[in-house]
């Protein structure tokens, strides 16, 4: 089991292209994760969450400002670390546990172990059986939890993941949740976790980073004071409905949802 490792962000800017067409993507922004723990971050479309994945990966340049891991500036692309992108990103040639093995193959770390604890992470993400399937022979929540396993697999003491559940029913959404919450409190792993969804930002957070519309810009950082791991039924403590209220408040505050409450 690895530890975590810590994320500093300062001052954080990010700019497409240049001249005329340059888009400011995101930023300044400011956070710290702290080793082990479970960050979300949440925002409207477009403000700049997979920007902000990319650059503490180390896989888009800096415009401006820095990021530190373990107190160290960030130099190049990250290795002690799992990366789920938006989309799952399997190869399609090669079966689920080829996908996973690819981290010992690149790597180059010990087959034996890599093997052994692929077979693991099959067995707690409800994937036993499915090692020899293709992609296209997976169902989407398949699909994602070998994405899950590939980043986990090489024991990174880091999780970046973009929006790992968007495309997975709701059904699935929760059980993928509290079996991601789970893996979590065994190994305490940092996470920064990406979402569009409050429901999943508070059942899986120790602390949700709100972001404004892009250039985005972290306008609230919510502490979650919820017992773990948390149920699947998140409205069971009263506490949730109090935390998802201030998000759907700042969101209302900051235009991205307009209610007509005085409606007849
Ligand atoms: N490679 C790129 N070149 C130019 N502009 C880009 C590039 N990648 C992202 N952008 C722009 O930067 C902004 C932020 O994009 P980003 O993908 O980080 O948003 P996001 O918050 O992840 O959105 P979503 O929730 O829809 O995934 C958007 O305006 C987007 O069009
Ligand atoms: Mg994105």
């Amino acid at each position: 089991m690895s530890r975590g490792a810590s994320i500093k962000v300062r001052g954080l800017c990010k700019t497409y292209g240049s001249g005329a067409r340059a888009v400011h993507a995101l930023g300044p922004i400011d956070f710290d994760v702290a080793a082990g723990e479970f960050v979300s971050l949440i925002g409207p479309s477009g403000c700049g969450k997979s920007t902000t994945m990319l650059l503490v990966a180390g896989l888009e340049p800096i415009t401006a400002g820095r990021v530190e891991i373990d107190g160290r500036p960030l130099t190049e692309p990250l290795s002690d670390v799992g990366i789920v992108f938006q989309d799952h990103l399997l190869l399609e040639f090669r079966t689920a546990l080829g996908n996973v093995m690819l981290q010992q193959q690149i790597r180059r770390l010990d087959r034996d172990e890599q093997r052994a604890r692929a077979a693991e992470l099959f067995s707690r993400l409800g994937l036993a059986g499915a090692e020899d399937r293709y992609p296209w022979q997976l169902s989407g929540g398949m699909r994602q939890r070998v994405s899950i396993a590939r980043a986990l697999v090489h024991d990174p003491s880091m999780l970046l993941m973009d929006e790992p559940f968007g495309a997975l029913d709701a059904i699935t959404r929760t059980q993928i949740r509290h079996d991601l919450e789970l893996l979590w409190l065994d190994t305490r792993k940092t996470v920064l976790f990406i979402t569009h969804s409050i429901d999943e930002a508070i059942g899986l957070s120790d602390r949700v980073l709100v972001m404004s519309p892009g250039p985005g810009r972290i306008v609230e950082e919510i502490p979650i004071d919820l017992p773990r791991p948390r149920p699947a039924h998140l409205g069971d403590h009263p506490e949730f409905a109090r935390y998802a209220r201030r998000i759907y408040d700042i969101f209302e505050n900051l235009g991205i949802y307009r209610f007509h409450r005085d409606r007849p």
